[in-house]
């Protein structure tokens, strides 16, 4: 049965937006907890646009679910997770101008700055996970630097429409086939949605979907506790069948 992180950086959002102390992260993730899910992620920007240096201890500290810190493979943020010390970090590529994460991590392209710093993280009992598309050749390098997890991007997927869309979804089924063969964790997320939720549990071997944005919004009507336990048993509804 696959699990559901819930990546809490919009409660942030709207904290930053009127530079208030609330909403809390940490009574918001402690509501995801609740609602079951398996762990709560969030993205220390290099930009600071959302969670803060601060929420990332206090989530640490506060919670009793695993804590998956997202980050770009900068010197200054590695210093950050290895004093904290999450249960898990994922690498992601980061722009300045960017909404949102755009596309996965060449980790193909850049194994010889990410080697190090898997393995400084590694060292430190943090699991890696690389964030990547859905590509053979980032697969190998994900094996090659020892990160034992991938995220596979399903960003393109989620805003592709009719044959696209079934193309990038045959994709990521063949991405996480060979993964799995290889011995790789298989976690996916970016952009999926309750509209979209029974086409991605059409990826086999999904150890953990990360989801952020979709419940926070679907939150603003119904209540965090019922937004994650919509998704959570989305998951395992259509994992049954
Ligand atoms: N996984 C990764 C690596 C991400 O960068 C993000 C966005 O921060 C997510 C999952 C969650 O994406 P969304 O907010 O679209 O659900």
């Amino acid at each position: 049965m696959a699990k559901l992180g819930v990546n809490i950086d919009h409660v942030a959002t709207l904290r930053q937006a009127r530079g208030t102390v609330y909403p809390s992260v940490l009574e918001a993730a402690l509501i995801c907890e609740r609602a079951g899910a398996a762990g709560i992620t969030v993205h220390l920007r290099e930009d600071r646009r959302h969670i803060q240096d601060a929420d990332v201890y206090v989530l640490k500290q506060g919670l009793s679910i695993p804590l998956n810190l997202e980050m770009a493979v900068a010197e200054e943020i590695v210093g950050i997770a290895l004093d904290l010390r999450p249960a898990e970090v994922c690498l992601v590529p980061e722009k300045r101008q960017e909404l949102t994460t755009e596309g996965g991590l060449d980790a193909a392209g850049t194994v010889h700055t990410l080697g190090p710093v898997v393995e400084q993280l590694r060292d430190a009992g943090i699991i890696v996970s690389l964030f990547v598309d859905p590509e053979e050749p980032q697969l190998d390098a994900a094996l090659q630097v020892g990160a034992p997890v991938i995220e596979l991007h399903t960003g393109t997927f989620c805003d592709a429409q009719g044959a696209a869309a079934e193309a990038e979804l045959a994709r990521l089924i063949r991405a996480s086939e060979y993964a799995q063969e290889h011995g790789l964790q298989v976690n996916a997320g970016h952009g999926i949605h309750m509209g979209n939720i029974t086409d991605i549990m059409r990826i086999p071997h999904l150890d953990t979907l990360n989801i952020g944005h979709s419940i926070i919004a679907r939150a603003v009507f119904v209540g965090l506790e019922a937004a994650v336990t919509e998704m959570r048993e989305a998951i395992e509804g259509v994992g049954k069948s």
